[in-house]
């Protein structure tokens, strides 16, 4: 731990960067509710008030996914997160590209910083991904074959988890791979991984986790399941066959990881019943079910800001009152934490950068009726439960 003196004298955040390497000048913002002004007990949003705390009284972990490189750049940021989280994952940074700069070659620089910062502060860190389709690095087609495939997983799997052992909270093992579009009978998507390895790479996968790290809940992450349309149904009819054949086969698999991207305007709709079932059906398997990376792009909502903020936090106020109903559900994490650093603001069509506000802090720091639907979902969850 940072003594107290040298946490003032660097500054909040950039106590957080000395953590992650020196304590630079970083140039961060200071938080805005760093004021002396006291804020009216409805709008703190910190200490007994943060969505860890309320989280915490709902039995959930709340964390969101960030960015190494921004905990020794932005104050406010690593401040926000300090405040705010139980729990954090690498949006990038455990990543096969991140982690893979050659064939042979490993860079643990930024994944080790991060486990670093979590331990520092308490924080629980989960690991993202072991296995996935997409940020497969530059090499990836040119070196790993159907003769060396299994070989180069198990060996990626056994020196990540292996490396972490005992120390993480859990990993997402594997990342999206059921894909109905894809055609398959089983649902699998034909990604690299089956094609060089076959069907059974799923297994390998969770089987080398447990053994590199016992300790660790290791999870399958999707997408696309939690709407009620009959695409997302098909999705999860899917998933839910996948993961009895694996528990059918004693494969060690602990929680279904729910990935939670919703667009505001699918919203109003909205009844989560086919999630509920599904995470039933999860919970009857013996797992626990993590919202892991959950946003609510405002993406094709029309109007002012104070409208857009609006259709966001109702949207979350929608999904999480379905999606927290489950004794299943023991984590969220936000992907992101700040509408200043988000996937979704990402336009690729035109190439640009865009604001949007699909997080529960805006881009200068401040809560937003997100963060206020998030807690107030917290909220209700405990009274459910008491
Ligand atoms: C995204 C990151 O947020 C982006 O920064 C990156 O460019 C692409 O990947 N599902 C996942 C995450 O499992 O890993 C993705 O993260 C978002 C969708």
């Amino acid at each position: 731990m940072l003594s107290r003196r040298k946490f003032m004298s660097c500054g909040a955040g950039a106590a957080a960067s000395a953590l992650l390497g020196g304590c630079a000048h970083t140039g961060g913002i200071s938080s805005p509710r760093r004021s002396s002004v006291p804020m009216p007990p409805g709008l703190e949003t910190t200490g007994e008030q943060s969505l860890k705390a309320h989280a915490a009284r709902a039995g959930l972990l709340y964390g969101c996914a960030v960015a190494p490189k921004l905990l020794s750049s932005d104050a406010a940021y690593t401040q926000t997160i300090l405040d705010q989280c139980d729990i954090l994952v690498a949006e990038n940074a455990m990543k096969w590209a991140a982690l893979r700069p050659a064939f042979g070659q490993f860079n643990f620089d930024q994944a080790d910083a991060l486990l670093r910062f979590a331990e520092q502060h308490q924080m629980k860190l989960r690991g993202h991904n072991l296995l996935w389709h997409e940020a497969l690095p530059k090499w990836f087609a040119a070196e790993v074959n159907r003769s060396n495939a299994r070989q180069v997983l198990v060996e990626h799997i056994q020196s990540v988890a292996g490396r972490y052992a005992g120390r993480m909270h859990s990993w997402d093992v594997v990342n999206e791979v059921v894909w109905m579009k894809d055609g398959r009978p089983d649902g699998l998507r034909t990604s690299p991984w089956l094609e060089l390895i076959g069907d059974d790479y799923i297994e390998l996968a969770f089987r080398t986790a447990r053994l590199a790290d016992p300790t660790a809940l290791l999870a399958y992450n999707e997408f696309g399941i939690e709407l009620d349309t009959e695409d997302n149904q098909q999705k999860r009819d899917a998933v839910l066959l996948l993961l009895r054949r694996l528990k059918a086969r004693n494969v060690p698999i602990d929680a279904m990881g729910v990935q939670s991207h919703m667009r505001a305007v699918d919203m109003p709709g909205f009844t989560g019943a086919g999630l509920k079932k599904f995470m039933q059906d999860v919970r009857q398997l013996g797992m626990q079910v993590f919202l892991t990376e959950m946003d609510m792009a405002d993406k094709g909502l029309s109007g002012d800001t104070a409208k857009v903020d609006a259709a966001v936090a109702d949207g979350y106020a929608k999904y999480l009152g379905a999606a927290l109903s489950d004794p299943a559900v023991t984590v969220v994490l936000t992907w992101g934490i700040t509408d200043r650093y988000t996937w979704l603001s990402w336009n690729k069509e035109k190439k640009v950068a865009e604001p949007v506000r699909p997080l529960p802090f805006d881009r200068g720091y401040k809560a937003t009726e997100a963060f206020y639907a998030i807690r107030g979902a917290f909220d209700e969850r405990k009274a459910g439960r008491a």
